[in-house]
């Protein structure tokens, strides 16, 4: 069978989730190539193995511009901070790579504009880890919509809220324009836009009403490099320094079917630690999901007689039912949030072997529609108007 020899590009937080991924996911599935974990990537020069030898890459590196060129790498994954997914991505695609790249796709539209031209005149192919896409509870509210189970959607609310960046957590990329190119905004909207563009199949053509808020405006800077990511632990020293993105974004939007939209993306909504999801209302139904309960999809049916019309709890947990469920476990025997990158690294095996991914996946183009609506929101909060999206290009 054929082999992929795949590149990780970045060794923190998303490096150990698309690690993990890629050694599960032959455990689970059967996909039509097989991935070899060949080199990974990062920035320990004294300890350049610590991560490869952990997560079980074959060779380890620390040169992300050697690794990207190496003749034998099919599959560049980057997995870096926003500002390196530019500078990566088209020196890979330069060399002729498949890329898949965490998102948002680009920290500016206008890198996120070059890497598009970039693949498509290579004729590479381009994948985009919105991984939310396949938790089967998400998967199955796109299949849902498609087949017309909720008629004509008329409001669409979709929220993305954390906790996390309380005044104790230092000046990581996050905070800064240069690493992230937004806040909240980017990393937690573009999760949303990407969901809530994939479950209803329509595009966001206005934007209005958007704030933007930074609430902790200096931050302690950090010592040392964290060269295992955010998560490996940074220790903040004494001094400090300016947060130059956005703590919350919300706007309200337009899709292309007549649905008005509130979009919501927080860092400081405290007790809520990783609580994304949406709610569609339709003509004939409507859904809930909220990632905190990962497993269940909530659906209104309206065509049922009056007298028994209620909210459904679907536990999306049923093998040939439930998109990827029977890769997993028995009935009820949930997923978390591993599982959706474990989904994800098939859906890409599957397409690099010419076949159909399991529901739709998101390749630079798409990502590209979805950075274009987070640009029109930035504008829309720093000129205080509406925006149309055919003027952002
Ligand atoms: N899909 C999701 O749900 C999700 C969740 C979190 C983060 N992300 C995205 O993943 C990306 C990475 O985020 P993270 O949370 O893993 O960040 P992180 O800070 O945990 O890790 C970033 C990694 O990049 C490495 N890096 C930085 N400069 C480098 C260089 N020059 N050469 C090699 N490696 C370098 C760092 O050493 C670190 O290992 C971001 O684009 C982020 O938006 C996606």
């Amino acid at each position: 069978m054929r082999e992929i020899n795949v590149a990780l590009i970045g060794e923190g937080f998303m490096g150990r989730t698309h690690s993990n991924a890629w050694s599960q996911v032959t455990k689970f599935f059967k996909p039509s190539v097989l991935p070899v974990m060949h080199t990974s990537c990062g920035r320990r020069q004294g300890h350049p193995k610590i991560f490869s030898n952990h997560w079980g890459w074959t060779h380890a590196s620390t040169n992300w511009e050697h690794t990207v060129r190496l003749p034998e790498i099919d599959l560049v994954d980057i997995v870096t901070p926003n500002f390196m997914h530019a500078p990566v991505a088209m020196a890979a695609i330069e060399a002729g790579k498949n890329v898949s790249c965490e998102k948002p796709i680009a920290g500016t539209l206008a890198e996120a504009r070059a890497m598009v031209e970039a693949a498509e005149q290579a004729r590479v192919q381009t994948f985009v880890w919105y991984n939310y896409r396949r938790c089967p509870a998400v998967a199955l509210a796109h299949k849902l919509v498609k087949d017309s189970a909720l008629g004509t959607i008329r409001h669409v609310r979709a929220f993305y809220l954390q906790d996390w960046a309380d005044e104790s957590i230092p000046l990581v990329w996050r905070f800064q324009k240069e690493g992230a190119g937004s806040g909240a905004h980017g990393d937690l909207n573009a999760h949303i836009i990407d969901m809530t563009r994939f479950v209803t199949g329509e595009e966001i053509t206005e934007i209005s009403g958007a704030v933007a808020e930074t609430f902790i405006k200096q931050r302690k800077k950090m010592t040392g490099t964290a060269a295992g990511g955010i998560a490996a632990g940074v220790h903040a020293g004494e001094s400090t320094g300016p947060v130059t993105v956005d703590d919350t974004l919300l706007f309200l939007a337009r899709f292309s079917g007549g649905a008005v939209a509130s979009f919501e993306a927080a860092r400081q909504a405290t007790g809520n630690q990783n609580r994304n999801g949406f709610e569609l209302n339709g003509t004939k139904g409507s859904l809930k999901f909220d990632f905190e309960r990962m497993n269940e999809l909530q659906y209104y049916d309206a065509t049922r007689p009056r007298a028994v019309q209620g909210w459904t709890t679907i536990m999306c947990t049923h093998g040939g039912d439930h998109p990827y469920a029977e890769h997993w476990w028995p009935d009820a025997h949930t997923l978390g949030y591993e599982h959706g990158f474990i989904n994800q690294a098939y859906d890409i095996l599957q397409v690099l072997g010419g076949h159909e991914p399991t529901v739709p996946l998101p390749d630079f183009h798409d990502a590209y529609q979805t950075q274009r609506v987070l640009e029109a929101a930035l504008v829309s909060a720093a000129e205080h108007r509406p925006v149309a999206l055919s003027e952002v290009r």
